[in-house]
């Protein structure tokens, strides 16, 4: 199978009351521990790139990595998406790259501007074969050098929703009900809690619409701990409880975003290999450990998370 776009994914997953998980990719083991994983539980698979992604791999890299994935795993469709694409030049360069889905994110510019440019991002897409996923309200936490403090952030309002999606013509919509990018989303002794009034109010302005949420990582206390036990400084690093994004999940969210929560395993199994073997120096050996602690983590989340096994 070659890499897809997510339109049947959505489809199937808005009905059958679960979420595709989309996993932010910036190396060779990132993509082969997710992959693997979602082979194994038979999961429907986003890999996304975001432009620090990009910068980093640059992304013929990742393009083919990803193609390396699909060749590997044909039993499972995979989507490559342009994570918080920042313009219409930057969406075309993944669109004419090989990307099959891409993310406008004009959530910063006013309600008129981020139509514009969103409509111009379609346009170009839709004409390529390419989907777009747009974004109302926004997140506070970190992607690239942008930090959107929390007094900033704003929730999506639904009055706005109609209008924008008719308007851009974007095939899912990415909204903001209390998630936010980064390990540190929630002060300590707090109780956190997602917005799925508003979530429903969107849904039910946009009947069968996919709706996408970001900042969703969960951010696993295990991991936090093995990290701050060999020689890390992690403080009060809080995400967002798995049991609401099961529920966002079984209403109209069909695609969840997780980045940190690789960094976290991929950090904890390479700070555990050092300590315990101080005479290793091969990049297989410590690198591995981190790869196998992200086809966990993935593993975990398709099946008591997203929902997403056994769907293909
Ligand atoms: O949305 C943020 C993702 O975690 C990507 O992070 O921009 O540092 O690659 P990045
Ligand atoms: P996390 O930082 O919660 O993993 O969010 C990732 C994300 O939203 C990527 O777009
Ligand atoms: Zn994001």
């Amino acid at each position: 199978m070659a890499l897809v776009t997510s339109t049947e994914m959505f489809k199937k997953a808005y009905n059958g009351g679960y979420a595709i998980g989309a996993f932010n990719v910036n190396n060779m083991e990132i993509v082969q521990g997710i992959t693997e994983a979602a082979a194994e539980c038979k999961s429907p698979l986003i890999l996304q790139a975001s432009a620090g992604a990009r910068k980093y791999a640059n992304s013929i890299y990742l393009v083919k990595l990803v193609e390396a994935a699909v060749e590997l795993h044909p039993e499972i469709p995979i989507v490559l998406h342009l994570d918080h694409g920042a313009d219409f030049a930057t969406c075309k360069d993944c669109i004419d790259g090989g990307f099959t889905s891409v993310m406008i994110d004009y959530s910063s510019h006013s309600f008129e501007e981020n139509i514009a440019e969103t409509k111009k991002v379609v346009e170009y897409a839709h004409a390529h074969g390419v989907v777009v996923e747009a974004e109302l309200g926004s997140l506070a936490g970190i992607e690239d050098d942008v930090k959107v403090s929390a007094e900033n952030s704003s929730y999506t309002r639904p009055e706005e929703v109609e209008e924008f999606v008719s308007r851009t013509g974007c095939d899912s919509l990415a909204i903001a009900i209390g998630t936010s990018h980064g390990a540190y989303k929630f002060k300590p002794g707090t109780n956190p809690k997602l917005r799925m009034d508003i979530l429903d109010e969107v849904s039910k302005r946009l009947p069968g619409f996919p709706i996408v949420l970001h900042g969703s990582s969960s951010v696993p206390q295990e991991y936090v701990k093995i990290i701050n036990e060999n020689g890390g400084a992690l403080k009060d690093a809080i995400g967002v409880p798995e049991d609401q994004l099961r529920e966002a999940a079984r209403r109209a969210v069909c695609k969840i975003n997780i980045d940190s929560d690789l960094r976290l395993g991929m950090t904890a199994g390479i700070r555990q290999h050092f300590v315990q073997h101080p005479d290793h120096f091969d990049p297989r050996q410590y690198i591995a450990d981190g790869r196998t602690n992200i086809k966990d983590i993935v593993r975990h989340k398709i099946i008591d998370v997203l929902g997403s096994d056994n769907k293909i």
